[in-house]
Parts: structure tokens; sequence; C-alpha cells
């Protein structure tokens, strides 16, 4: 297993009420971590809270309600996970998926930023300090998205986002092996198609799974495996992408720059059958 993931060692996950954030939860909790949960949405992290209790009785878990772009609630959340042991994860999970489009309304824009960029960059930053003076192993994982490395059409400012997230996090992975060895790692965790309520809105935990998309458990197991190997790029399928077709696109989205193509060629008109030939029988 990983060195940060152990029994008694505090694992911090933001968005943990629902998705691939509970689901993290559990497998955490699994390995007889002390789970420090955050999320803006109070009676969902409640809910989670007494279903991880009754999964997992006797272990310690610790609810901060509350929106992560506040100041005040990041500085809870490290307060909380400070004072219930020694700090081993940090999982930047939370997240929307509500953007906007390129010249689309900058209100959005910024809200949006400011949850899925700016709050992960200040957790990471307030949490670091301390897990630098710890002695003990630890990790930071960012979840990042497939949409911030081939930057698909459709939601710029999620995809904008996500393409931030993945950039800080492998300067992140180079910072901390520079100063710190191989004591705190950065991963970025990039989930597939995963059935959640932020594709699935309404469902639940107990909702039927439609077959593309993996179940959040899958994810998090994933994670899991990955951090125990060493990755630092922890690529999520699912069960309509494989990984070699998710290496085509990502072949093809580097190749748009070596080429000199239009951007985001896949989607032009001219291109999208060079495209489909590319992927073929993958
Ligand atoms: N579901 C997918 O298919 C998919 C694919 C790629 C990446 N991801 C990424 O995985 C992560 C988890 O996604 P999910 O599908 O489980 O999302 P979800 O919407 O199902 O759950 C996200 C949780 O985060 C909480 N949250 C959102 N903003 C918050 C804030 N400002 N403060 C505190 N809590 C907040 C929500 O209340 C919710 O409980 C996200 O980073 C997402 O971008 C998801």
């Amino acid at each position: 297993m990983h060195p940060a993931i152990r029994k008694d060692a505090v694992a911090v996950i933001t968005g943990a009420a629902v998705g691939i954030g509970y689901a993290i939860a559990e497998r955490m909790a699994q390995e007889k971590m002390k789970l420090v949960l955050s999320d803006k949405n109070a009676p969902a992290l409640m809910e989670a809270i007494h279903r991880l209790r009754s999964k997992f009785p006797g272990s310690t878990i610790h609810p901060v309600m509350g929106d992560i772009t506040s100041e005040a609630v990041r500085e809870q959340l490290h307060q909380v996970a400070v004072s219930t042991g020694e700090i081993a994860i940090l999982i930047n999970n939370a997240a929307i998926i509500a953007g906007a489009g390129p010249s689309g309304n900058t209100t959005q824009w910024r809200s949006l930023m400011e949850i899925n960029f700016w709050a992960l960059l200040m957790l990471q930053e307030r949490f670091i300090k301390t897990l630098g003076h710890q002695q003990s192993h630890s990790a930071i994982v960012n979840v990042g998205s497939k949409e911030g490395i081939t930057t698909p059409p459709g939601n710029a400012a999620y995809a904008v986002s996500k393409a931030a997230v993945r950039v800080l996090t492998e300067q992140l992975a180079h910072e901390l092996r520079e100063e710190f060895a191989d004591k705190i790692s950065a991963h970025l965790l990039i989930p597939g198609y995963t059935f959640t309520p932020m594709n699935f809105p309404g469902t639940s935990i107990d909702s039927i799974k439609p077959k593309a998309p993996w179940r959040a458990e899958q994810v998090a197991e994933r994670m899991v495996t990955g951090m125990n190997t060493g990755e630092f790029y922890i690529f999520c399928e699912d069960n309509e992408v494989t990984r070699e077709l998710d290496q085509r696109r990502m072949q093809w989205s580097v190749d748009d720059l070596i080429h000199n193509r239009p951007a985001l060629s896949r989607w032009h008109p001219d291109w999208k059958q060079h495209f489909a030939e590319f992927s073929k029988g993958v």
C-alpha cells in the first residue's frame, strides 16, 4: 500500500457527500483511516456520514460543512484535520461542471474557477506547510478530468479549469520531488465517465447505473491501485472508452500542435474523418 494510505492517519476529502468523493471516503475508511470530510451540501454530508458510520462502526469521521471557496471554511478544514491527527492525504475533489463557452458569461467563469481551481490551489498551499513539517509520508491527490487534457468543445470554463489543475499538479509533483524526495507525493486522478450526481442529477448511491459510466467505487479503487504502483497520472477508463482510444485522442490533441492543424481538429469538418481513421479499431 502507498505509505500515505495507512491506519489511523487522517484523510481529508473535499466534496465528499456524494459521487467520487464519497466513494473515496468509503475506500479510505476500509483502510481504517480517520476521515475529515467537507461539502457545501450539509444534508447530503450528514447522510454520507451516517452511512459511513453504519458501515464502519467505531470509525473517526469529522464533517466540515461549507463552501470551500470561503477562506474561513478552508481554515476550519485545516484546523479540524490538524486536531484529528497526522494528516496523510488531501484529496482535492470538489468541483462543479456548470460552466460557460469561450465568449460566455464571465460571472459563471469566475465562480467555476473559484471552486475548481482557486479553492484547490489555496487548500494545497495550506496543507503542504503542515505536511512538510511532519516526518511521515503523505500525498496530495488533485482530481482532474480528461476534459483538461483533450479539451473538447462544449464547456470551455470546465476544460480550462481542469487543464489548469493538470498543469498545477504536474508542477506540484516536480516541486515536491525536488524538496521532499518521496516524503510527499502528488497525483492527478483522471476519472472517465462516472455515474455520479454531476452527470446524473437527482440520482442517489442506490440508483441503477446505465452501462457506459464506471461506478464511483471503481474510480476510488483505481486511485488506490494507481497510488500503490507510484503513478502520477491515475487515468481511469469507463465502459465505453478504452485506454487505447484515450491514447489516440491524446496523441491527436498533441499532434494538432506538432502538425499545425486547426484548433480542436478532432471536431473540425475537414478533419473529423481523419481522426475516425486514426482511431479505427481501438
Ligand atoms: N463524474 C464524472 O464523470 C467525472 C469525470 C471526470 C472528472 N470528474 C471530477 O471528479 C470530481 C468529483 O466529481 P463527481 O462526479 O463526484 O461530482 P458530484 O457533483 O457528483 O459531487 C461533487 C461534490 O462536491 C461538492 N461541492 C461542489 N462545490 C463545492 C464547494 N464549493 N464547496 C464544497 N463542496 C462542494 C458538491 O456539493 C458535491 O457533493 C470533480 O472534480 C469532477 O470534476 C468527474
